[in-house]
């Protein structure tokens, strides 16, 4: 185990359902530390530019739309092993698919409208704790 740093995005599905506080009660709950947080409206450009591994997928446009399309909060996340810890505590990208008790399980709607978005390696989160937070020491 080691102590990391991981990017989250509370995303505006979640947002305008009222779950944030819920979501953070869950972080707080599976003991990871809120190092920074940031309410954001995304341009389109932001959200492209945070996807930019996904251009050219068929649910680009669409996600991207979807991401800039109202408030969504960004944090980073400390804790030990938090990238992977934070995905199993996340569930499947689709909530379908979600083990119970985890966050899209809960909170949810779609594949797309997923709640929640958490770094999937150690370089990724490198590079998406720096796309919102430049300057933070990453570790
Ligand atoms: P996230 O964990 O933020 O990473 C990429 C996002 O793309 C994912 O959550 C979903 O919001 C979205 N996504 C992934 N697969 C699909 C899909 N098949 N259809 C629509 N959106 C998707």
């Amino acid at each position: 185990m080691s102590l990391e740093r991981t990017l989250t995005i509370i995303k505006p599905d979640a947002i305008s359902a009222g779950h944030l506080g819920d979501i953070i009660k869950v972080f707080d709950s599976h003991r990871f530390k809120v190092v920074a947080a940031r309410l954001v409206k995304l341009s389109k450009a932001e959200a492209e530019g945070f996807y930019a591994v996904h251009r050219g997928k068929p649910f680009f446009e669409s996600l991207t739309h979807f991401m800039s399309s109202g408030p969504a909060m960004v944090m980073v996340l400390e804790g030990e092993s938090a990238i992977t810890r934070l995905r199993e505590v996340m569930g499947a990208t689709d909530p379908a698919k979600a083990a119970s008790g985890t966050i899209r399980k809960f909170y949810a709607e779609s594949v797309e409208r997923n709640a929640i978005h958490g770094s999937d390696a150690p370089e990724t989160a490198a590079f998406e704790i720096s796309y919102f937070f430049p300057g933070i020491e990453l570790q």
